[in-house]
C-alpha cells in the first residue's frame, strides 16, 4: 500500500462502535486518517473513539448515535465530517445484524420480518446515495459496503441475512460508472464468518454450528486488510471482494450472464451487440454524470437553506 494514502483523509464509518467497524477505524487511525464513527451502541462508539484519540493524542476520531434506517441521522454522521475534518473521503457502511430465527416460519409481522432489511439493505443504500453527495462535493473518494459471503452463496437457517446480503451485493455492483460520474469507487467488502457478537449471539444455532464443526473463521486483520485495499486500491470499482479463511483475499468473478446470453445467440453478430452495449454504456455516463452533479447541486442548496 501507498505510504501516507490515509493521511489527512476523512472516513465515516456505521456500525463502527466495535468489532469489524472499530478494528477498520483503528487502522485507518493509525495511517493517519480521520474517522467519523456512527452507530446506535453509544456507549462501546463512545469507548471506542476514547481509545482511537489516546492513540494518537489528538481528536482524530468523533462519534454521533446514528441509526442507518433514517435519513437525518446519516445526513447528521456526514455533516459531522465536513463541520468537524472540513469534507469525507471515504464511507466504509458497514452497519449490521443478524437473527437467530428462521424467517420463514415465524408469524407474518410486518415491522419484524422488514428489520433486518431496513438495517442490512436499506441502510446501505440510503448510506451510500448520501455518501455519494458528500463525497462527490470533496472531489471523490471510495465507498465499501459490508455484504458477506451469504451475499454471494446461501446456507440454510439465514435466509433473510442472506437476502439482505445478496442485495448490498447488486446494489454495489450496480454503479460502475461512478469514477467517472465523480471520481468514487463504490465495492461490496464480503467477509466470511469471524469471531464476533453478530456470530455468537445473534445468529441461530445452525449457523454457529457450521462455524465451530468446520473451525473455517476469517482473522478480523484480514477483514481488515481487504477495507483498505478496497479504500485504496484503483483498480477495484463495482465487485464484490471476499476476505477468507488463510488470509486469502479475493475477487469474486462475475457469472457475466448477459455476455454469455450475447455469444450463444445465433441470431446476433457478437460485435454488433458489443458495440450498441457500448454507444448505451457511453451515453449513460455522459447522461448519469450530467443527472449525479443536477443531484448533488440540489441536494446542497436545499440543505444550506
Ligand atoms: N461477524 C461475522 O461473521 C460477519 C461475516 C460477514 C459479514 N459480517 C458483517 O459485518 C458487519 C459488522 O459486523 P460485526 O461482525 O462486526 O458485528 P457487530 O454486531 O459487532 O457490528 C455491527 C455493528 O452495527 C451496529 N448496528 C446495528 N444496527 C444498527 C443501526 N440500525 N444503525 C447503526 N448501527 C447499527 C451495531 O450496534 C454494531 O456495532 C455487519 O454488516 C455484518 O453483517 C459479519
Amino acid at each position: 500500500m501507498t505510504n501516507g494514502y490515509f493521511e489527512n483523509k476523512v472516513a465515516v464509518i456505521t456500525g463502527g462502535s466495535r468489532n469489524i467497524g472499530r478494528a477498520v477505524a483503528a487502522a485507518l487511525v493509525e495511517r493517519g486518517c480521520r474517522v467519523v464513527i456512527g452507530d446506535v451502541l453509544d456507549t462501546e462508539g463512545q469507548k471506542t473513539i476514547q481509545d482511537l484519540n489516546s492513540m494518537t493524542g489528538k481528536e482524530n476520531a468523533v462519534y454521533l448515535h446514528t441509526d442507518v434506517t433514517k435519513y437525518a441521522d446519516l445526513i447528521a454522521l456526514f455533516e459531522l465530517g465536513q463541520e468537524q475534518f472540513g469534507g469525507v473521503d471515504f464511507a466504509f457502511l458497514n452497519a449490521g445484524i443478524s437473527v437467530p430465527n428462521d424467517i420463514m416460519l415465524d408469524d407474518l409481522d410486518d415491522e419484524k420480518d422488514e428489520r433486518l432489511m431496513k438495517i442490512n439493505t436499506m441502510g446501505i443504500i440510503k448510506g451510500s446515495k448520501v455518501a455519494v453527495r458528500y463525497i462527490s462535493k470533496r472531489g471523490g473518494g471510495a465507498i465499501v459496503n459490508t455484504a458477506s459471503t451469504l451475499g454471494l452463496d446461501c446456507t440454510n437457517y439465514s435466509s433473510i441475512y442472506n437476502a439482505s446480503k445478496h442485495a448490498v451485493v447488486g446494489w454495489s455492483k450496480s454503479y460502475t460508472q461512478l469514477p467517472n460520474a465523480a471520481n468514487i469507487r463504490m465495492n461490496a467488502l464480503c467477509p466470511h464468518g469471524t469471531n464476533t457478537e453478530l456470530l455468537w449471539k445473534d445468529f441461530n444455532e445452525y449457523h454457529q454450528g457450521f462455524h465451530k464443526t468446520s473451525g473455517l473463521m476469517v482473522d478480523i486483520n484480514t477483514i481488515v486488510k481487504a477495507v483498505l485495499l478496497l479504500l485504496e486500491d484503483e483498480q477495484y470499482n463495482g465487485i464484490a471482494l471476499k476476505a477468507l479463511p488463510g488470509d486469502a483475499i479475493e475477487v469474486e468473478e462475475s457469472p457475466k450472464v448477459f455476455q454469455k446470453i450475447i455469444l450463444a445467440s445465433q441470431e446476433v453478430k457478437p460485435e454488433e451487440i458489443a458495440s450498441n452495449m457500448v454507444a448505451l454504456e457511453e451515453r449513460a455516463g455522459s447522461k448519469f454524470k450530467k443527472d449525479l452533479d443536477e443531484s448533488v447541486q440540489r441536494y446542497f442548496q436545499k440543505s444550506s437553506i
